[in-house]
């Protein structure tokens, strides 16, 4: 891991640059989309301290894992891995082990005190701090924790921005963190106060991005409708979606997640209208009592988000729409889950993830009584994503015998003579023929639905390459 530069006058200081071994980085991501971000962004700050990205933990100089803390069951998943990269440490006392994300903001130092082999704990707003606390633990062994949350601070804007080589598509966060106070919910306690990116910033990475061969950006944020709110003179979300219209090379766009309380007409026309817009919205329930909806401060009622759904499919007739729901709330009584079921038959959703209700620490909800029992929340949770597989089998069917574009993305993973992709609405589509290049649009005649993706035959040859 040291290095030593030998006094060789005839030498640029580049090719010693390049003569240094390269230091070896794994990075365990867990969680959500936010986190893959977040991680490619740590590879790029680190890749300019001569470290490289590899796909193994074994070898590793450095291990990062960068967690979730959304429910329990991903947290607790986080300690176990936490456990399993110790032992590494045991067989290489060189190797450095840090944490970062949502449980290391949550932890914070508690965690050097429980893990004694873990180096360092990193906040989720405290990525610029990264090279400084490597730099401590090299110079003195120095174990430390950065967990500073406070502020509308962009963690982003002095950071590298490195566009990947090859890929067809790429997150771009746009915003961190929440101002919702949804009563279940850890993220406005770990990402902090809703802070949007400057739309410079966004722009000229996804110009990168572009550049680079990257065809679709989906950007992310836990509201993005409130992107530009509490910054003068920045775009609204729609202004930026435009902007983004504009970039040579980017054939879609796509975000999440939207707050159905939040979702504007704006929005609502923007598709259709910006013909990179794919039609695809991700509007999380929650839930379709409105007892429960309002106990978890959500801000809307069933009826509103029927009337955001129809606007929506009036607007754009093939949009798909998918949700995040919640069962097992305190509180929630048959009735109230007999009202989410009743949601899902009437707003015919593509698809959608289910969860279990989880206490989390900090938030309201966890201190409310009435808790539902796990055998409960587990037979809830079974009975409507039974009535979900049906209904997506159901919706896919509307696909059959159609013309869609499919942005390819490579060969198909179970069958090597074939080739997968996706369609605009989000929909898997696999396809023979293994020769069409990657981040090419295709048309595909789609000829058999499944519950999870969709079936089909290329009609043209447009992209095909020669191997
Ligand atoms: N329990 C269960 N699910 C939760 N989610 C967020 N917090 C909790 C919790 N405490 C779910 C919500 C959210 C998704 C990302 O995770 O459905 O939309
Ligand atoms: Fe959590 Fe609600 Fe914010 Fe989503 S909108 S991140 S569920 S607090």
């Amino acid at each position: 891991m040291t290095c030593s530069i030998r006094n060789d006058k005839n030498k640029k200081y580049s090719d010693y640059h390049a003569e240094m071994k390269k230091k070896n980085l794994y990075i365990q991501t867990f969680g959500c989309q936010m986190n893959v971000y977040d991680s490619e962004r740590i590879a790029c700050l680190l890749e300019e301290r001569n470290f490289q990205l590899i796909d193994e933990p074994s070898g590793a100089d450095l291990i990062i894992i960068n967690t979730c803390s959304v429910r329990e069951k991903p947290e607790q998943k986080v300690y176990s891995a936490i456990g399993r990269f110790q032992r590494l440490k045991r067989e290489n006392p060189k190797l450095i082990l840090g944490v970062g994300g949502c449980v290391a903001q949550q932890q914070g130092e508690g965690l050097l005190d429980r893990f004694p082999y873990l180096d360092f704990v990193l906040g989720t707003k405290e990525l610029p701090r990264l090279t400084k606390i490597l730099d401590d633990l090299e110079d003195s062994g120095a174990r430390s924790s950065a967990t500073a949350l406070e502020g509308r601070v962009d963690p982003y804007a002095s950071l590298p921005f490195r566009a990947p080589r090859s890929k067809v598509s790429s997150f771009v966060t746009i915003m961190q963190g929440c101002d919702n106070y949804c009563t279940y919910c850890i993220v406005p306690f770990v990402r902090g106060r809703e802070v949007s990116r400057a739309s410079h910033d966004i722009l000229s990475e996804i110009r990168l991005l572009a550049s680079s061969g990257v065809k679709e950006v989906t950007l992310l944020g836990q509201n993005v409708n409130s992107y530009g709110q509490g910054h003068p003179g920045e775009l609204s979300f729609p202004g930026l979606l435009e902007a983004i219209q504009e970039i040579p090379g980017i054939a879609r766009i796509r975000f999440t997640t939207s707050h159905p309380k939040d979702l504007s007409s704006d929005l609502v026309r923007a598709f259709g209208r910006l013909s990179k817009l794919c039609e695809h919205i991700h509007l999380p329930l929650q839930s379709g009592s409105d007892t429960i909806l309002e106990r978890m401060n959500r801000g809307y009622s069933r009826e509103e988000y029927t009337r955001k759904v129809e606007a929506l499919r009036q607007r754009c007739p093939d949009i798909a729409i998918t949700a995040d729901l919640i069962v097992g709330f305190p509180g929630e009584t048959e009735r109230d889950f007999a009202a989410t079921l009743d949601m899902i038959h009437r707003i015919q959703f593509d698809d959608f993830f289910s969860f279990k209700y989880s206490d989390r620490p900090h938030t309201r909800a966890r201190l409310l009584g009435d808790k539902v029992s796990e055998e409960t929340s587990r037979r809830r949770l079974e009975e409507l994503q039974f009535l979900q597989k049906k209904i997506t089998r159901e919706r896919n069917k509307r696909w059959e015998d159609r013309e869609v574009e499919v942005l390819v993305e490579g060969p198909s993973k179970s069958n090597s003579e074939e080739s997968t992709g996706r369609t605009r609405t989000h929909h898997v589509v696999n396809f023979p023929g293994r020769n069409h290049a990657k981040g090419s649009l295709v048309k595909i005649r789609i000829t058999k639905v499944y519950a999870h993706s969709l079936r089909g035959e290329a009609l043209d040859k447009g992209g095909l390459c020669d191997d």
